[in-house]
Parts: C-alpha cells; sequence; structure tokens
C-alpha cells in the first residue's frame, strides 16, 4: 500500500499534468483513504467501504492522464481498463468479470516481483553453479553424460569407467575456480553454450468461454514440460537459469494468497470511456446493449464475488474510479444504480490558453521536451522562445474554438505541423544545426491555422 499523503500524491500528478486541481484533490484523498482503511481493525475496516470516484470532463484534459499517472504512484494492484471493450454476458467478447481476473493477474504479478527481489541474490548465485557445472562438468554429471552411462542404467557408476585420479581432480578444481573467476570478471559473457530451456506449448491458446483461462494453463498440470536444447550465449543463459531458479524459490502458494488479498483490500480499477456505454444501445455493433453492460457493472462495482482461477475474489472493497467525457451521453444517461454506486463526482476543467503554454513546457514528458530529443538526434537543436510558445498555445485555443474542441491533443497536431519542415528535412550527416524557433517562425509555419484557412487539417 502506498504511503504518500494526499499531498505528495498530488505533488506527484503535478509533474505531468497542469490543473485539474479538484480532481487530483479528490483522487489523493481516495487513495490515501485506503491506506487509512488498512490501519483500522477488522470490524471497523469491513464496515468501511471505499466512495468510488466518477471523473467527468470534456475529451483531452488529462482524465486519462491521471490514471495514467496513478498507476506509476500506487504500490497496489491497478487496472486500467475501456468500458466500451466489454458486452453483456452471453455474448462474444469480453464480460465485466474479465477485469477482476485481469486485476488479480496484475496483483500477482506484482506480489511476485516483490518476491523475486529477495531471492534475486540466491537465485544469481544458484544460476552461477550451474553455469559452471555445464563449462566444467563435475565428475558426476560428467557420467550422466555419458550415453553409455545411459545404456547400462541411468547414469550409474559403470564398472569400466575409470576412476578420476587426484591429479586430474585438482586440475578439474582449478578450471573450476578459474572459471567462477572467469564468470565473475564477465570474460565468458560471449561464449556460446548449450542449454536446456523449457517450452511451455500452447499457452496462449484461449476457449472461448472459458473465463480467460488458457489451454496451456489447464495442461500445465497435466502435460509433462518439455524441454528443448538450444545455444546462447552465457549472457543469456545467466538470465534463463536465473529465472529458472527464481522460479524454484518462490513459493507460488503464498505468492496467488497474497496477490489475492492485496487484489482485494487495495485493488483499484479505472474504468475508462464510461459515457461510451450510457444510453440504450450500442450505435454500430450488433444487439449488444450498453445498458446490459452497465447492469453487469454494478454487482461487481456494489461488491460481489467473482471466480478466478486463482479462486473466489471479492470485489467489495476495491476503489472503482470511472471516466468519461459525457459530451453526447449525459451522467443521468447512466441506469440510476449505476451512478449511485459512483458517489463522489468530480468534474475536470475546460483548458484553455494558459494550461496550454504550461503543457507546452512544464510536464517531465513536455511535449518540447521530447521533440528537442528527438530532433537533437538528427543533430538538430531547437529552441523555443517564449513568444513561439505564447503564440502556439494561442492558436491551440483559438482552432479549439472555432472547430473541434480536443483538448491538450490540439497541441500535438499544432506541434507536428509547425516542426514538420525540420523533421523531413534533419537526416544527421550535416554538422549539428541550432534552429530557434520563435513568434515570427510560428507565425510564419502556422500562418494557414491562425487565418482558419485550412481548419480542415486540424480536425481529427
Ligand atoms: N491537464 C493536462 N496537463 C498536461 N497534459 C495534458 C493535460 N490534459 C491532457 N493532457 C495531454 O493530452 C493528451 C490527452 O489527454 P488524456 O488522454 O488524459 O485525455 P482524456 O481527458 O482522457 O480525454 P478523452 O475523454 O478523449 O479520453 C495526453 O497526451 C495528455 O498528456
Ligand atoms: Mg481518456
Amino acid at each position: 500500500m502506498s504511503f504518500l499523503t494526499p499531498k505528495e500524491i498530488v505533488s506527484e500528478l503535478d509533474k505531468y499534468i497542469i490543473g485539474q486541481d479538484k480532481a487530483k484533490r479528490t483522487v489523493a484523498v481516495a487513495l490515501r483513504n485506503r491506506y487509512r482503511r488498512s490501519k483500522l481493525d477488522e470490524e471497523m475496516r469491513e464496515e468501511i467501504t471505499p466512495k468510488n470516484i466518477i471523473m467527468i470532463g470534456p475529451t483531452g484534459v488529462g482524465k486519462t492522464e491521471i490514471a495514467r499517472r496513478i498507476s506509476r504512484l500506487m504500490d497496489a494492484p491497478f487496472l486500467k481498463v475501456e468500458a466500451t471493450k466489454f458486452t453483456e454476458v452471453g455474448y462474444v467478447g469480453r464480460d465485466v468479470e474479465s477485469m477482476i481476473r485481469d486485476l488479480v493477474e496484475a496483483a500477482i504479478r506484482m506480489v511476485k516481483q516483490k518476491r523475486y527481489e529477495t531471492v534475486k541474490e540466491r537465485a544469481a548465485q544458484n544460476a552461477e553453479d550451474r553455469l559452471v557445472d555445464m563449462l566444467v562438468p563435475n565428475k558426476k554429471s560428467r557420467q550422466q553424460q555419458n550415453p553409455l552411462g545411459a545404456l547400462f542404467g541411468m547414469g550409474q557408476q559403470i564398472e569400466s569407467a575409470p576412476a578420476e585420479t587426484d591429479e586430474e581432480k585438482q586440475k578439474r578444481m582449478t578450471r573450476r575456480e578459474e572459471t567462477i573467476k572467469n564468470l565473475k570478471e564477465g570474460r565468458l559473457e560471449h561464449l556460446v553454450i548449450e542449454i536446456e530451456v523449457e517450452v511451455n506449448a500452447g499457452s496462449s491458446i484461449e476457449i472461448p468461454g472459458m473465463g480467460g483461462e488458457s489451454m496451456g494453463d489447464l495442461l500445465s498440470g497435466i502435460l509433462p514440460t518439455k524441454t528443448k536444447k538450444r545455444k546462447v550465449s552465457v549472457a543469456e543463459a545467466r538470465k534463463i537459469l536465473e529465472q529458472e531458479e527464481a522460479e524454484k524459490l518462490i513459493d507460488m502458494d503464498e505468492v496467488t494468497q497474497t496477490a489475492i488479498e492485496t487484489a482485494e483490500q487495495n485493488g483499484i480499477i479505472f474504468l475508462d470511456e464510461i459515457d461510451k456505454i450510457a444510453g440504450k444501445t450500442m450505435g454500430s455493433g450488433p444487439d449488444i446493449s450498453r445498458e446490459g453492460v452497465q447492469r453487469d457493472i454494478l454487482p461487481i462495482v456494489e461488491g460481489s464475488t467473482v471466480m478466478t482461477k486463482y479462486g473466489p475474489v471479492k470485489t467489495d472493497y476495491m476503489l472503482f474510479i470511472a471516466a468519461g467525457a459525457f459530451h453526447v451521453a449525459k451522467v443521468s444517461d447512466l441506469i440510476p444504480e449505476l451512478q449511485g454506486r459512483f458517489p463522489i463526482k468530480v468534474e475536470l476543467e475546460t483548458l484553455g490558453r494558459k494550461e496550454f503554454e504550461l503543457i507546452l513546457t512544464q510536464p517531465k514528458n513536455a511535449i518540447t521536451k521530447q521533440y528537442e530529443a528527438l530532433l537533437a538526434a538528427d543533430g538538430v537543436n531547437i529552441r523555443f522562445t517564449e513568444g513561439a510558445l505564447k503564440k502556439v498555445a494561442e492558436i491551440a485555443q483559438i482552432v479549439n474554438e472555432s472547430t473541434e474542441n480536443i483538448g491538450a491533443r490540439r497541441l500535438q497536431t499544432i506541434m507536428e505541423n509547425l516542426l514538420e519542415d525540420i523533421f523531413f528535412n534533419a537526416n544527421g550527416i550535416e554538422p549539428p544545426v541550432e534552429v530557434t524557433i520563435d513568434e515570427a517562425y510560428v507565425t510564419e509555419h502556422l500562418k494557414k491555422e491562425e487565418q482558419y484557412q485550412n481548419l480542415q487539417k486540424f480536425i481529427l
């Protein structure tokens, strides 16, 4: 569970998302309340169910971005899923319960990763031991590999095999020591050796109607694991062996148990595009009803038990955050029961020129930084003047207002157009150049846009 305070969560979000303070605060409080609840005694804890949130706001203002960022902040199983992915139970497609199964998978990966951290060193040591055995077989494994040995009874000591003399043994030990040293110092990394790797056949075959269980999962207990000999470098072999050794050291039953518990208690599901399932029927699809999907979601959000291949999983304490633009459908178009399951409604604001200016440069991954880095790779060092950025922000706002408001996504289209020439001409052959993009450059290159003569180009 994350120990970040609401303020810390907000300041992490601030690194990527401009404005939307209310949404950030609301989400931060809900997340912190998970932690607060986890501190209570069981009786009290049972009583407190999360207050689900619905984020409403026009397109391109940061709803999905908030979800993306919190998923990286939280030390809790997190799943982001588009409501439009689901079809009503009984129809071909993903049923809503699959989100719980996916959340459990995410929890298992998370817990397994943590366990992996604790066994990593031992696994590395074991893997190295095995590598040494492969490079300098010890007496026993050499006889097992002896085909004659196999013929006479599975690598048993054979009378005729000459015993190792003390001198031979001494030599072998010295070679082992040297090999260990060479391995440690990375001198053998490129050496090619043959190792046996497990191949799990058919693990990706999905059986329809089996709730996402794959053929491989079902058969893995029945079929013997197949192995295959592969030639790989020592570096690669080490990775494979470390993986194998780690798997041996991790108690998967414990991982599953813990994962289910943490998914139940701390799991967060972000239901994006929820507005797309409002209203009665799906516009284009066949007879899949949106309302049906909403009805299916209802018990999950309310609290029910979903069967997964790891066992039953309770959804009562999971936190659901829904988001949608709701520019066609309204929140009131959702079935009332579902609306009721999201008691906290938070609206995101429309972004304007001031925000755009900040979005261009302030976020850690700001698009101007991205473009600068991309072009620098070809020896073109671009620099934006403040005036240029102001102009871009202004044009973005104007185009949004006069055509379709696509929020911050507009900045991407505009920047692409602005830098098109440079992107096309940079080739990395000519000596590095500096290009300053000032207001005049913007005006010149976005002339058409500013005069709204070519607005079509911007309509996505
Ligand atoms: N407030 C913001 N601060 C910084 N970047 C933003 C902000 N809002 C949107 N962006 C950027 O704009 C793009 C689209 O944002 P996002 O995916 O969050 O839109 P959305 O609100 O989920 O819209 P939709 O309803 O269409 O799904 C992303 O690249 C995001 O980084
Ligand atoms: Mg979105």
